[in-house]
């Protein structure tokens, strides 16, 4: 049956009330198409802007790293707390119940383990699976100054062709040799070439030192790495130093799951992150949700 409506008069068009045209939260992110945007839109928290992402892809060159031996026991119950797990779609496929509704950050570079140089690696997962998997963003690792540094680039800006295709973006994961200095100069040359040849968000570790002129020389969203284990309140001291500072969010590991309670210390870093509470604060949260069991 054909509707009749539309030719009756006294429809509301609101005709003297433009249409609203959004502008994308997330910087340097506004001329994506909308794929892309509703994937980041999944990853980074559109109220505030960032995001508390888990890395747990560790065991992708190192095995069953410290507190990931069991998945299954020690990382599932720390999902629901964070807006993205970073992980191998090996863990994923395994552990991850198809049912949570966190976004996936997707290692898709790799083929290196801790016994060789790490900066050889190549991409090591199809686009199709990719998108199979239904992630919103795909990691690969960048070795700026590394020994394969020129393959690393051209890993990246390979994702960044394929995902564009599709509508996923890149991190770009910024790795550190041994012998490099880890100073905000650094940092800068590392993640400027990253968003300069197309990654669409950077991961990145912070410096005390001059952070605030690595967020500011790069165009596209930064993100924390975590890093060693360290005590929980320097943890959390670092992740608000690198939000105040210009980072949109963080992508922690060791500093989360290495916690004594897990559980708290996620939420004390998402208080850091997504309340701007201060480290204090957040150190009392933790400490009273340890307490809580
Ligand atoms: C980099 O090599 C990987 O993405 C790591 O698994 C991740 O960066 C480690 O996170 P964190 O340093 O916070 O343990």
């Amino acid at each position: 049956m054909p509707d009749m409506d539309d030719i009756k008069d006294g429809k509301s068009y609101h005709a003297d009330v433009p249409q609203k045209c959004e502008t994308f939260f997330l910087k340097g992110s506004n001329a994506l198409d909308w794929g892309m945007k509703n994937r980041l839109a999944r990853i980074f928290n559109p109220v505030s802007g960032r995001t508390v992402m888990l890395a747990i892809d560790h065991g992708y060159f190192q095995g069953p790293t410290t507190g990931l031996e069991r998945v299954d026991i020690n990382i599932l119950p720390l999902a629901p707390h964070a807006d993205s797990l970073m992980l191998t779609r090996g863990i994923l496929r395994s552990i991850i119940p198809p049912s949570l509704t966190r976004s996936i950050v997707l290692r898709v570079s790799g083929g290196t383990s801790i016994l060789k140089e790490l900066s050889n690696e190549q991409i090591a997962v199809d686009i199709e699976d990719s998108i199979r998997l239904n992630v919103c963003a795909m990691a690969v690792q960048v070795f700026i100054g590394g020994e394969h540094e020129r393959e690393s680039i051209i890993n990246m800006t390979k994702m960044v062709d394929i995902g564009t295709r599709y509508g996923i973006p890149t991190l770009a994961v910024t790795a550190v040799g041994k012998e490099m200095a880890r100073d905000a100069r650094y940092f800068r040359l590392a993640t400027r070439i990253c968003a300069e040849l197309g990654a669409h968000y950077i991961k990145t570790y912070y410096v005390e030192k001059g952070f605030e002129s690595v967020t500011a020389s790069c165009p596209v969203p930064i993100v924390m790495a975590g890093g060693k284990k360290i005590p929980e309140l320097d943890a959390l001291t670092m992740a608000y130093r690198a939000v105040q500072e210009g980072a949109s969010g963080v992508d922690m590991g060791r500093n989360i799951f290495q916690a004594e309670a897990p559980v708290a210390m996620i939420q004390a870093v998402r208080a850091v992150v997504h309340a701007n509470e201060t480290p204090e604060k957040a150190y009392a949260l933790y400490q009273t949700l340890k307490n809580q069991g």
